[in-house]
């Protein structure tokens, strides 16, 4: 006799600027989820949220695919926390600090990692840089804490840029941070596991030409950036890096899966962030990667959910 189906909650869309790229990975994991094992039931959390309380009795297990606020940032983690429903990657917690780029990097430095030196800018600094200048050095990075996809952000050359690029940042978050730009070769390293953690083959992003960092666009249209995998990378350079992502992961207390963003300057290695819901569609950087290992994107998604349902 065939066993029960597990039923699968897949949440996806959402309220924030990363909505379309959701609803995006949320067609490809629908579609490679096994509907042998798997039923799945779809709720965005823009207007299903009642649906999905009301429902709950019936849903074994959440795959999370949002972005960014109301969605990675804890919040829905939080909601499913109360209505019993375990989902994959981090809790409440471990999301919220994630979410936090200042935070994060706190903690990232509290555990030994290298960071860019940052500080957090103030409205003022949109009109006057020199407060920012005589703390960092141009060229700078200009970030919304709270943000993924790089959306509101920018790289200051000038004093003016500067200025511009903190109003930007402003536009998009009520926190904006400056940070050092690094010079260097971008990688990003995925981590799957609860107990045991397993560091993923790394992957290099080399944006176009084009693209002076990699911005909404290289991250999302096809063939803007090449990504390589596993990054051609000395040894003992990768290994180290592989080790920084372990290190992040429980830095901020992850659970499930995670990826995180690095660059490689010289021997020294610099997070950048840590993604708790990294992308999702068979080409995005943590299945190319967990491809790599040897995981279908099927598979991938087989043992994060076997994670989520871990106790
Ligand atoms: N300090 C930095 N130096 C150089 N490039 C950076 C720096 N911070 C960010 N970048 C560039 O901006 C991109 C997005 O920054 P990141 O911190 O990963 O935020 P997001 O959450 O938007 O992905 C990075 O992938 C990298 O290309
Ligand atoms: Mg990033």
């Amino acid at each position: 006799m065939a066993e029960k189906k597990l039923c699968v909650a897949l949440l996806a869309g959402g309220k924030s600027g990363e909505r379309e790229v959701s609803l995006k990975g949320a067609e490809e994991v629908g579609r490679a989820l096994d509907s042998q094992q798997y039923s799945v039931r779809s709720y965005d959390p823009a207007t299903d949220m009642a649906r999905l309380a009301a429902e709950a009795g019936e849903i074994d297990v959440a795959f999370v695919l949002l972005h960014g606020k109301y969605g990675e940032d804890g919040t829905v983690q939080g909601f499913l926390d109360l209505l019993g429903i375990p989902y994959q990657g981090a809790g409440v917690l471990g999301s919220a600090v994630a979410m936090d780029k200042d935070i994060a990097k706190i903690l990232y430095r509290n555990a030994g990692l290298r960071v860019p030196d940052w500080v957090m800018a103030i409205p003022d600094d949109a009109t006057r840089p020199d407060r920012i200048l005589e703390i960092l050095e141009l060229p700078l990075v200009i970030k919304p804490v709270r943000q993924g996809s790089s959306l509101g952000m920018s790289i200051a050359h000038t004093p003016d840029e500067l200025a511009k690029g903190v109003g930007l940042a402003f536009s998009h978050d009520t926190e904006v941070m400056v940070e050092q730009y690094v010079a260097g070769r971008e990688i990003t390293g995925g981590v799957l596991g609860n107990d045991n953690l397993t560091a993923l083959p790394l992957v290099e992003i080399i944006p176009g030409d084009s693209y002076t960092f990699f911005d909404y666009e290289a991250k999302y249209k096809p063939g803007a950036t090449k990504e390589i995998c596993p990054a051609d990378l000395d040894t003992n350079l990768a290994s180290r890096a592989q080790q920084a992502a372990i290190k992040a992961h429980k830095a901020l207390k992850l659970r499930g899966y995670s990826r995180t963003d690095m660059i490689v300057c010289g021997d020294d290695i610099f997070i950048l962030e840590t993604n708790t819901i990294p992308g999702m569609t068979p080409t995005s950087l943590l299945p190319q990667a967990a491809e790599a290992y040897g995981f279908s994107f099927s598979s991938l998604l087989d043992r994060l959910i076997a994670l989520a349902m871990e106790k």
